[in-house]
């Protein structure tokens, strides 16, 4: 099994690229069917989806647009303290298909916050795809339409997913050796 130190940390081999081709590629197959002649914006959500973005949009084979957005942590004067927001709409959703690019739903919460920001765009329907799924963590009721692969509630790095910022550019998927956890 191959290792990988990134900072402080070893992780292992977990998810191998033909293993995620496959899901990009499957993926791609069912947004053909349901998607194609629909009047669709891809949203893709930076930065841990890039890669997955860039991968999955070069795998759609009907016209489709496609735009990038962060979620922007805001240290605001709400009760809750941190306001989390959707950075960097300049497009026009109203009356498209939204169909957002995510890379990974743990607790679902994240995901929630962006579908519930991108209605208020007033968009035909907003369809969510995650390459990667920790069922197990969920605590919100979500409603994901396309999902790559899902695993254990671990921590994982590479194709876009970083550990404090590294680790993003790893071909593969790695997990946190167990030890470590
Ligand atoms: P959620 O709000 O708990 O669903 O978390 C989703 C976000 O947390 C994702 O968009 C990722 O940026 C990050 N995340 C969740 N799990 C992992 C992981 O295992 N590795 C790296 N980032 C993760
Ligand atoms: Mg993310």
């Amino acid at each position: 099994m191959e290792k990988v130190k990134i900072l402080d940390k070893t992780f292992e081999t977990f998810i191998g690229s033909d293993e995620i081709e496959k899901a990009v590629k499957t993926i791609a197959s069912q947004m053909h069917k349901d998607l194609a002649g629909k009047d669709v914006v891809f949203v893709a959500i930076l930065n841990g989806a890039f890669m997955f973005a860039s991968d999955l949009f070069r795998s759609i084979d009907f016209p489709a647009r496609i735009t990038f957005l962060k979620m922007a942590s805001y240290i605001g004067t709400s009760s809750s303290g941190s306001v989390k927001q959707l950075i960097g709409i300049n497009e026009d959703l109203k009356d498209k298909t939204v169909v957002v690019i995510e890379d990974i739903v743990d607790t679902g919460i994240t995901i929630d916050l962006i579908v519930r920001q991108l209605k208020t765009y007033d968009p035909s329907e907003v369809k969510v795809a995650a390459l990667l799924l920790k069922p197990d963590a969920l605590t919100k009721e979500v409603n994901l339409d396309y999902v790559g692969i899902k695993i254990p509630t671990r921590f994982i790095v590479g194709y876009g997913l970083d550990y404090n910022g590294f680790g993003r550019n790893l071909k593969e998927i790695y997990v946190l050796s167990e030890n470590q956890e």
